[in-house]
Parts: structure tokens; C-alpha cells; sequence
């Protein structure tokens, strides 16, 4: 039963305030309220929530629980606390909540599927488990239980469990997109190449603009590989990554500075005048601290803006540009004494236009200084080149070679290396220096 404050017009117009978005009104309104009727559980309540939503966590779990003492069995109230705890890393507080909200209403399939995931969290995989199926059972048209049943099923490498669970989650709601990739992953993982195709079929028929799903698919079908992948591809796949890729390449061991720091010394373009640089594909600037103490200008190329952001924090580049790297070279005919392209052309499959244009934007002296990554299954290939399950392009020495001669480039040095490792092994690389030919 709602109390007389919930039903006074200052309580009306609070709630107003606080759905429009005017949360400092909103914040004061429920304050004078509060101020007048201490114990309304309720308001406590919906300032705990506008706390919530300006991210004053602390303070939004104070006027949870001052609610909770009032109302100590608000369903409503338990739920936003034990979100607000997850959220903030107080995981044993959260599960608390949630399994008191299980002991208020056992038939809570919402309040099963929330502990499980705190669980999960807390790294209680097969307490996880039970929830998340007990979730299930309780509501058959529960598509979330069933994607983290999926989700952790995968973690603990009961590969075919998760296949299931992630099945069922997609029978009951086709248009669930964020699962597709997941059963095709695992599908993979258990080498069911076909069922996985299908899978980014079906994803496609939903969603037929993803590029994601598109290039995904094309991984799985060697008779339609594109000849690069489609922009757009680059651009989610690098916005995504752009928070956490100079970390991650840092737990791979990622080499490539490296790589191109010796081949930059081969060069002896540290012994020449300040140069012009392109670092083309230059990511979050890992090779900018390389590159600048050669430089005159150093400019960098991206598809990626948020990757680009990364790079600009550096303030080492003269200019980013946000574009295509093949575009980019064609418009600035003998531009660069220097181009580098460090672990990007695992987005080419067809290497002879970026080749070319390379060729295009260097000046009469100057250097191309690429990483390739090699294909280390097959030495030679009809195409020469082959779309890999993790979407990137390896590539065989050969073609490499010959990619630069149709480009009239010749190779100073082809060395080979190792550019980072992955998951089942080392990345090998050959790192290219060329200039134009004649
Ligand atoms: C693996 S990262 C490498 C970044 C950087 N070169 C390094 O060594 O850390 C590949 C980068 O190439 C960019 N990229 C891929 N294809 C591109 C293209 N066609 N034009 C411009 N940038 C591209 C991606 O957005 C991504 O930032």
C-alpha cells in the first residue's frame, strides 16, 4: 500500500523531476521530502536509484539500505542493492541479496538467473551452473539464464553443454544477435567448421548489414574469401579493442616495434636528415615512440577512432587521420621518406594494392618496412594468401615476393620473426623493407 507521502503531489512531482532527467531538482525534491518523512522507504528508494544513475554508487547503497531498513523484504528495493553491490565489486554482499531475494519468492527465475551470475563472478562455476538451470527450469522462455548457462558451461570447457544451452537460448529468441558468435566460437572449439557457417549464416539473415558477422562468415567459406577486410569490419573489431589493446598486446608479447626497430636500423635512416613518416595503420601509437626521434612529420593513419584516440593522448604524431591506409597513399604521390606498417596487413588478403600505393606515396629514396604475417600451414598457395579462423590473413613468402615485384618494389630484406604469440603458438612474420624499384 503506497503511504501518504507516495500519494502527495510533492512526492508526484519529484518523481517527475527524475524522469525527465532533471536529476539535481529531482535529488532535492526527494531530500525536502525525506526531510519531512524520514521513514517513506520508498523515496529512499528512487534517490537510491538517481544516485545510481550518476554513478554516486556509495551513496545510492546508503539510501538502499535505509530504504531496506524500513522495508526489509522490498523486492525491488533487494534487487537494485545487490545490482549496485555487483557493480561496485561487492560480490559476497550481492549474492547475499539475491539468495535473499530467492528465499522471498523460491519461483523467481530473474533473481536465480542474477545470483548465478554473481556466482559466476566470484568464480563459483558449478553453483553457477545450478543456478542459471534452475532459472531455466522455472522460466521456460528465459533466454538469458540459458546464455549464461552457455557462457559457463564455455568457461570450464564443457564445450557441448554450452552448445546446448546457447541453442536453446536462440530457439526461444532468434533475434538474440550477441549469441551467434558465441555458438559459432564454440562450435569451432569442438570443429564443426559446417555447423559454424550456419551459424554466421543465420546471424546474417537477422542482421545482414554486420560486417562482423559477414567477415566471420567469410572465414568459414575459402571459395567466397574476400580480397581485404571490409572497412567497417576494421573499424568494430579496433573500436572495440581500443580500451584494453596496448595491454593485451603486452601479455601477448607483441613484438612488432621491435621487429621494425631493427629493420629501421638496417635502414641507417637514423644517420639522414629528419624524415617524413607515415606509420600506416598506426593503431594506439605503439610504434610512435620508435618513429618520432627519426621524424621531420610523422603522420599516422587509422580506420579506427577510437584507436586513433588512443594514439593522439601520445602527442608524438604531427597528424592522425582517420581513413583508409589504401586511400590514404594514393592521394600523397612521393610523400613519405619512410612508411611502416606494423602487424596491419593481417587485414589484406590482396597485398598488391596496398603495395602499390605504398610505391606511389614513397619518395624517390625512400622505405616500405612491413610486418606480414606468414602462413605457417601451407608454404604455397594458388592464391597465396588465406583468411584464418581469427579473421586476419596470413600470407606465404612467395606471394609476398611477387606482390612486390607486380608493385615495382624491391625488396632490400625479407627477415622473419616472431610478431606476438596466440593462443595455440607464435605469430611468425616476415618483416619487408622495399623501395620503389629503378
Ligand atoms: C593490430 S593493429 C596494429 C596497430 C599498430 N600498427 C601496432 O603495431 O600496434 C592493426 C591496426 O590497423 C588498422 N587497420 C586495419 N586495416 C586498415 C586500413 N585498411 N586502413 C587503415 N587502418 C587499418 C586497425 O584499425 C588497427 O588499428
Amino acid at each position: 500500500m503506497p503511504g501518504p507521502i507516495e500519494q502527495s503531489t510533492a512526492f508526484d512531482a519529484a518523481l517527475q523531476l527524475h524522469i525527465q532527467g532533471q536529476a539535481t531538482e529531482a535529488e532535492t525534491a526527494y531530500r525536502d521530502l525525506l526531510a519531512t518523512a524520514p521513514d517513506a522507504s520508498r523515496v529512499h528508494h528512487l534517490l537510491g536509484r538517481l544516485l545510481h544513475e550518476q554513478n554516486r554508487s556509495s551513496e545510492a547503497i546508503e539510501s538502499l539500505r535505509l530504504s531496506l531498513e524500513i522495508s526489509p523484504d522490498d523486492s525491488q528495493v533487494i534487487n537494485d542493492l545487490a545490482l549496485v553491490l555487483q557493480e561496485t565489486g561487492n560480490l559476497d554482499e550481492s549474492a547475499n541479496c539475491f539468495q535473499h531475494l530467492i528465499d522471498i519468492n523460491p519461483q523467481d527465475a530473474q533473481a536465480w538467473n542474477n545470483h548465478g551470475i554473481v556466482l559466476k563472478e566470484m568464480g563459483h562455476i558449478e553453483r553457477a551452473i545450478s543456478a542459471f538451470k534452475k532459472a531455466a527450469h522455472l522460466d521456460a522462455g528465459h533466454v538469458d539464464s540459458r546464455a549464461n548457462l552457455g557462457n559457463a558451461y564455455k568457461s570450464c570447457e564443457k564445450l557441448a553443454e554450452a552448445e546446448t544451452a546457447y541453442r536453446e537460448a536462440l530457439r526461444i529468441n532468434p533475434a538474440s544477435l550477441h549469441l551467434y558468435p558465441r555458438l559459432a566460437a564454440v562450435l569451432r572449439r569442438r570443429n564443426r567448421l559446417d555447423q559454424a557457417s550456419e551459424i554466421f549464416a543465420q546471424w546474417l539473415s537477422h542482421d545482414p548489414d554486420n560486417p562482423i558477422a559477414a567477415h566471420l562468415h567469410a572465414t568459414c567459406t575459402p571459395e567466397n574469401v574476400p580480397a581485404r577486410a571490409a572497412p567497417a569490419y576494421v573499424r568494430e573489431v579496433f573500436d572495440e579493442f581500443a580500451a584494453t589493446f596496448d595491454q593485451h598486446l603486452q601479455e601477448l608479447d607483441y613484438q612488432g616495434p621491435q621487429l621494425i626497430g631493427q629493420a629501421l636500423s638496417a635502414c641507417r635512416l637514423a644517420e639522414s636528415a629528419p624524415v617524413d613518416i607515415l606509420d600506416a595503420g598506426c593503431g594506439s601509437g605503439l610504434c610512435a615512440h620508435l618513429l618520432r626521434p627519426l621524424a621531420n612529420t610523422l603522420v599516422g593513419v587509422d580506420l579506427s577512432t577510437k584507436m586513433l584516440d588512443r594514439a593522439r593522448e601520445l602527442e608524438l604524431y604531427d597528424d592522425l587521420i582517420e581513413g583508409d591506409l589504401v586511400e590514404v597513399l594514393r592521394s600523397q604521390p612521393s610523400a613519405f621518406d619512410l612508411i611502416v606498417v606494423t602487424d596491419t596487413f593481417g587485414y589484406f588478403g590482396d597485398l598488391e594494392p596496398a603495395f602499390s600505393a605504398a610505391q606511389h606515396a614513397l619518395s624517390p629514396k625512400g622505405f616500405l618496412i612491413c610486418t606480414i604475417e606468414l602462413d605457417q600451414v601451407h608454404s604455397d598457395t594458388a592464391e597465396g594468401f588465406r583468411l584464418m579462423q581469427s579473421g586476419r590473413y596470413c600470407h606465404t613468402l612467395n606471394y609476398v615476393e611477387a606482390s612486390l615485384a607486380t608493385a615495382n618494389l624491391k625488396a632490400n630484406s625479407i627477415t622473419t620473426g616472431t610478431l606476438r604469440r596466440e593462443a595455440d603458438g607464435r605469430v611468425s612474420c616476415v618483416v619487408v623493407t622495399a623501395q620503389r624499384a629503378g
